[in-house]
């Protein structure tokens, strides 16, 4: 037997104002977005928004149901409607921003692990990493230089 060790490295913003600009409206964006989810059942609200490399930004939000798994995550409400309007773009970065109605958010919150397979199947087919910033409703900012690093051992068309 060997041991094998995954490691990722991620980058802590102290605050929205720390990150560059063009991420700070990027995260703005999720911002909006993410007070008007629709979210009645849970009451906690996402917003994602990304950046394609033709300049377009695409956002989203979490889409509730009263039959709970009929709902979608804010990630990919964004990400198929980017898939489904730019086939041929590439997705740059994407920003993250979530929290409960009720309560204060500090911490940041990381995309679900169906919301990072989804994501992850974009970098593979788009050739390139998505940079994914992500918090909480105020806060910190985390940056991960690419979904990959937070799905370590994922499922790829590699192995069918
Ligand atoms: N949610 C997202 O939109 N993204 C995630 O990555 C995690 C969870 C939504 C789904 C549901 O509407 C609410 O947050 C509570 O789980």
């Amino acid at each position: 037997m060997k041991e094998i060790k995954i490691e990722s490295t991620l980058y802590v913003f102290e605050n929205l104002e720390e990150l560059p600009s063009e991420v700070f409206s990027l995260m703005k964006k999720a911002i909006e977005i993410r007070d008007k989810a629709y979210a009645p059942y849970s009451n906690f609200n996402v917003g994602a928004a990304m950046l394609l490399d033709n300049g377009v930004v695409i956002t989203g939000n979490n889409q509730e149901n009263a039959s709970y798994p009929s709902g979608l995550c804010a990630e990919r409400t964004a990400i198929y409607y980017a898939g489904s309007q730019y086939p041929n773009a590439k997705i740059i970065q994407m920003a993250i921003s979530a929290g409960s109605k009720n309560k204060e958010t500090i911490k940041p919150i990381p995309p679900c692990g169906a919301c990072r397979q989804a994501i992850v199947e974009y970098e593979i087919k788009q050739n390139a990493p998505i940079e994914i910033y992500f918090m909480g409703k105020v806060g910190n900012v985390i940056k991960s230089d690419s979904l990959a690093n937070l799905l370590p051992l994922g499922f790829d068309k590699s192995v069918l």
